[in-house]
């Protein structure tokens, strides 16, 4: 007899076979006869999505099975298959199949999934978290199985993706909010950004204005070191062309953004200190300081080469701290009035250097000190494990990272994390973008690297420092 978990399969290879038709009218009938039960509609609010979804949900329910423990963070919008809409789906894709003539491949409006759809791709796995943050040792390439979207999902088709530091490492280790990763005994999927294109989409994502072959940016945690992935609307950001110097904009430069102009209102009148300024984060923290707040910008970096890339790009004083025993006294030679806003990637000592050189505040003139915004932690992450022994800092960067929020001490100084609310990140996001098209800022990839094989020699590089504007990998030619 058929066993609702053979159907799946029979349903899936209902493609465009006659076979798969006189199957249909079978299972039509468990169907019908389900739904005769007082069976009840399991997903009520995808109207115009059933026809094309419908044909799908069968195979969905298939895939899903195997594909849900994918690392991925949506939390299931509609739940997996059951039987009841299981009963309902299988008449809707079988008399879609019987009523029209030739099987569907696209759906009548906007729910669309190709035929053509791979129903597997390569991705970079991890199966467990891993004690060690050597990337290389914890991951490897496997074939997934597609997973077809949520109605508030698209499928794209990766093109590049980038690679931020620390948040591969941190998340095959399973720290922080990578912390519910430990419980994923299948495994999961790498990647945090991704650019390329829309190929499958949910009736939601439609409606948000998203189409098949739109050119989209993304961030997202669940896998984008792969050939697809599956990705919230709300995380993408429609760009003109597949360039992928919109990946040093999609995270990178609209928080750099949204930190100088939210956080530390930075204008002509303030000096800015910079840290890992010739980084993906900073390289695009220095132009959207100079080039659009029109600050005094104070540029760290650790190479006379990296020195040579952030004076193009406009810094006004560069510290090379290779060639500097005592980087809290060079800003000081930079910044004699003291600094009126840092923002740090790093870490370690530049937070102590940092906060060392920041303006102080007072009660009795009334007036606020400096402002530090601490955007990461580079020099103290796990690849370093001496790091969080070698320094005491001012304040706790990791604590404040995870958490979020901000504080003000005894120098009325204010120290701020990344986070702010997401309406605000969204509008940042969307100013950063606009000014990036309209050529107020470059930002810089230095090499591209090939092919999701390279993924971790990239890591490698930029952990090393070697690294300067945005690291970015060619997943697949567009
Ligand atoms: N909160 C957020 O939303 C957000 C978004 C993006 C990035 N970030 C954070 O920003 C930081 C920079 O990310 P990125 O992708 O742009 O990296 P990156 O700046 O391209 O690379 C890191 C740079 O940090 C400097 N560095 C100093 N000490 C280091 C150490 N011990 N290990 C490694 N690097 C060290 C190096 O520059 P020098 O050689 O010039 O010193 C290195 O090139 C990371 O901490 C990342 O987590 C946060």
């Amino acid at each position: 007899g058929l066993h609702p978990t053979t159907l799946p399969f029979i349903a899936e290879s209902a493609y465009g076979t006659i076979m798969a038709r006189n199957a249909a009218l079978l299972v039509l009938l468990f169907a019908l006869a389900g739904s005769a039960m007082g069976f009840q509609l399991g997903r009520a609010s995808l109207p115009s999505l059933r026809g094309s979804r419908a044909a799908q949900c069968p195979a969905k329910s298939s895939l899903r099975m195997q594909a849900r423990p994918d690392g991925d963070d949506t939390p299931p919008s509609g739940g997996a298959l059951d039987r009841r809409s299981f009963g309902f789906s299988s008449a809707f894709a079988l008399s879609s199949l019987i009523f029209t003539p030739t099987a569907p491949t696209w759906a009548a409006d906007n729910a669309l999934i190709p035929a053509d759809l791979p129903k597997t791709y390569k991705a970079l796995y991890c199966d467990r978290v891993v004690s060690d943050p050597d990337f290389r040792k914890a991951v490897q390439i496997k074939e997934v199985p597609m997973r077809l979207p949520e109605p508030d999902e698209v499928i794209v088709k990766v093109c590049y993706a980038g690679i931020i530091l620390g948040n591969e490492e941190m998340r095959v280790m399973g720290i922080g909010k990578n912390e519910d990763l430990k419980n994923m005994t299948e495994g999961f999927r790498t990647g945090s950004e991704g650019l390329g294109v829309i190929v499958a989409l949910g009736q939601e994502a439609a409606d948000q204005g998203f189409g098949i072959g739109d050119n989209v940016a993304w961030a997202s945690r669940n896998g984008s070191f792969a050939e697809y992935n599956n990705v919230r609307w709300g995380y993408l950001q429609k760009v003109a062309k597949l360039q992928p110097e919109a990946l040093a904009v999609r995270i990178s430069g609209a928080v750099s953004y949204s930190m100088l102009t939210r956080r530390l209102r930075a204008d002509e009148d303030m000096t800015i200190l910079i840290t890992a300024a010739a980084g993906g984060f900073g390289h695009m923290a220095v132009q959207w300081a100079k080039k659009v707040c029109g600050s005094r910008v104070i540029a760290v970096v650790g190479s006379p080469e990296k020195a040579k890339f952030v004076k193009r790009l406009g810094a006004d004083v560069v510290i090379d701290s290779s060639r500097e025993k005592d980087l809290s006294a060079a800003i000081r030679r930079a910044a004699p009035k003291g600094l009126d806003g840092v923002i740090d990637t790093v870490g370690g000592e530049y937070i102590n250097a940092g906060m060392a050189n920041l303006r102080e505040g007072s009660l009795e003139k009334k007036t606020q000190g400096g402002k530090f915004v601490s955007v990461g932690f580079s020099s103290q992450y796990p690849h370093n494990p001496k790091a969080l022994r070698e320094v005491p800092t001012a304040f706790n960067a990791e604590e404040l990272f995870w958490a979020g929020g901000s504080q003000v001490n005894d120098k009325f100084q204010s120290i701020y994390s990344s986070f702010i609310p997401v309406p605000l990140a969204v509008a940042a996001r969307k100013e950063a973008f606009e000014l990036w098209e309209e050529g107020k800022v470059r930002p810089v990839i230095t090499k591209t690297y090939k092919g999701l094989g390279s993924v971790a020699d990239a890591i490698e590089d930029q952990i090393n420092r070697k690294t300067m504007g945005k690291v970015v990998v060619e997943i697949q030619r567009p």
